[in-house]
């Protein structure tokens, strides 16, 4: 996807994070959270790196990173990712996940963990699979899908 650009995040992005935020918390099985508030909170939260990305000058997608824990766990980085249903299957996930990776070398992280991937988020899970990410651990019943119940969640990690 050649014309597609991944820029920082501005003020005038937010109808955009809005619109991929409700379309993800309407099917409510990859994401925790159950309000637009909750997601906006956490991607937009102090001291993140939030990041879209375009095509065209329309938002498709965004990204936000920054440390997994505090201080003697802040070499590692954490970050969540959301793609607009409409543009998925097209490389937006990938080409994010990769400038990230990017973005987290240039910052001077070590690794890169993502703590809760819902393991019947198959597109997620093949996603990091290919950007280099494996799974180190398994929690049962972490997480309550929707339709499915209660399923596990994965650990999902690489170094940098
Ligand atoms: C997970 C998510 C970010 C992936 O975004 P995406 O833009 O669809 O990701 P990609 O397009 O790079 O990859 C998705 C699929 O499209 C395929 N694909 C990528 N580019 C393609 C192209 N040009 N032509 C055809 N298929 C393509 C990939 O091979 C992949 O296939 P797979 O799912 O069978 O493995 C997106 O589905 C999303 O926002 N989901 C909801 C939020 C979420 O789950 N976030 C992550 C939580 S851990």
């Amino acid at each position: 996807m050649a014309a597609l650009e991944i820029r920082p995040y501005a003020p005038q992005d937010l109808d955009a994070l809005r619109r991929i935020g409700e379309e993800i918390l309407a099917d409510g099985s990859v994401f925790p959270f159950e309000s637009l508030q909750g997601v906006l909170d956490h991607w937009l939260a102090p001291g993140l790196h939030t990041f879209v990305a375009c095509l065209d000058g329309e938002v498709l997608g965004s990204y936000e990173l920054g440390p997994n824990r505090p201080d003697r766990g802040s070499h590692v980085a954490n970050a969540g990712y959301m793609v607009a249903q409409s543009a998925r299957g097209r490389g937006v996930g990938q080409a994010m996940g990769e400038h990230s990776l990017e973005l987290a070398r240039s910052l001077g992280y070590r690794a890169m963990q993502f703590n809760q991937v819902v393991s019947t988020n198959l597109s997620a899970v093949r996603l990091w699979q290919r950007i280099g990410f494996r799974i180190v651990g398994e929690v049962p019943e972490a997480f309550r899908h929707p339709s499915l119940g209660l399923v596990s969640v994965y650990v999902m990690y690489r170094e940098l």
